[in-house]
């Protein structure tokens, strides 16, 4: 009888650009004070890429992590997505395609998604489709965010949040289940499509004087709006995909959500009764990355060695769109 296949995580992979924002460095900017920012939001600092860098740049360093971990050469790799809402070059080429070719893979199908900050979970649910389905074998994944270059640092609501860096994974096939990812699920509501955006330079209001006087090019948030949403999605998302899997809290090594802000982390968990000692938190330290942040939490505790081969995950996104989705699987890395 032929063997089920299932898709794995291999491998994980990180890069933080070197320079580090504190939120002292934000006080001689706008007008607030490290003391609110971490009492709001938990972030004590977060990397800036530097001008010369792109995000298909940190994309790339992270991937070269993956793929070394994962023992993969770029000839094998079949696939290459990236999710990105800020990527090198507005409309095209996909910052994907550039990370393909940095990387050396050629002849492959590489694209970018855009689901803003559920954008790591969305790769999952893609490449979990593509491996069921055995069209593909290996395909490296990448959350990659250069936020930087869409903030507008005159805009205290979202200056002091955002940070840049890139995740990424190796998605190949195992056989056995308990090395598999288990369930991956994604949704959507365009009902609050305002909540997160960036209004400027796209087809709604091309790139004129007047967008960019009007500072329409820059991410805008609706934070208290998006806060309520956030708690009670992520909570019920969790929830569902436990459930439907017949599995409890128990069942779980990690908990990994989307580090946007510390408090809507705190309040999941606490719906959740899980121990705080399974939630990983890496917000305080890169503040939020988007598609990068779930990924790169993951690496954090991965190169700590906390988690390890056979760790069960469970993973939780929310963002712009809005979008969100959850996964539970083992993290099968050496
Ligand atoms: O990644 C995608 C998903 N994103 C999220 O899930 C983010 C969700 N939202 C949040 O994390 C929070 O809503 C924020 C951190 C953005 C804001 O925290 P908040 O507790 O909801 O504050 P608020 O927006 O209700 O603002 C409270 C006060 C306001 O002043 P007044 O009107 O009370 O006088 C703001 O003007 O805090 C003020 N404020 C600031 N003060 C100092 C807003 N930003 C700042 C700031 N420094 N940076």
């Amino acid at each position: 009888m032929e063997k089920p296949i299932y898709a794995s995580l291999k491998s994980i992979g990180a890069y933080a650009p070197e320079n580090i924002v504190t939120n002292y460095d934000l006080e001689k900017i706008v007008d607030t004070s490290d003391e609110w920012i971490v009492k709001r939001t938990g972030i004590k600092e977060r990397r800036f890429a530097e001008a010369n860098e792109a995000t298909s740049d940190l994309a790339t360093k992270a991937a070269k992590i993956a793929l070394k971990r994962a023992k993969i050469t770029p000839k094998e790799v079949d696939m290459v997505i990236v999710a990105t809402i800020s990527p090198d070059f507005f409309c095209m080429p996909s910052t994907a395609c550039i990370v393909a070719n940095k990387l050396g893979i050629v002849g492959k199908p590489a694209f970018d998604i855009s689901a803003a900050c559920s954008g790591f979970v969305y790769l999952l649910s893609l490449a979990n489709a593509f491996i069921l389905s055995k069209m593909y074998k290996n395909i490296l994944i990448i959350g990659a965010e250069k936020i930087s270059s869409i903030l507008d640092m005159q805009d205290r609501n979202t200056c002091v949040l955002f940070g840049d860096g890139a995740g990424a994974a190796l998605i190949g096939v195992t056989s056995e289940r308990e090395k598999s990812i288990v369930d991956v699920q994604v949704s959507s509501n365009g009902e609050y499509q305002d909540f997160l955006i960036t209004p400027g330079c796209g087809s709604r209001y091309p790139a004129s004087q007047e967008v960019l006087e009007q500072r329409l090019q820059f991410l805008k948030m609706k934070g208290n709006e998006t806060f309520k949403v956030a708690v009670k999605t992520l909570s019920s998302d969790v929830v569902e995909i436990l459930e439907k899997n017949h599995l409890s809290i128990d069942d779980i090594d990690f908990f990994v959500p989307h580090q946007a802000n510390q408090r809507i982390i705190s309040a999941v968990g606490d719906a959740l009764n899980i121990d705080s000692q399974k939630v990983v938190l890496t917000v305080q330290k890169y503040g939020n990355t988007s598609a990068a942040s779930i990924p790169m939490a993951i690496n954090e505790f991965y190169e700590e060695g906390r988690i390890k081969k056979g760790s069960k995950l469970l993973l939780d996104a929310f963002g712009g769109g809005l979008t969100w989705g959850s996964a539970i699987l083992t993290f099968n890395g050496e």
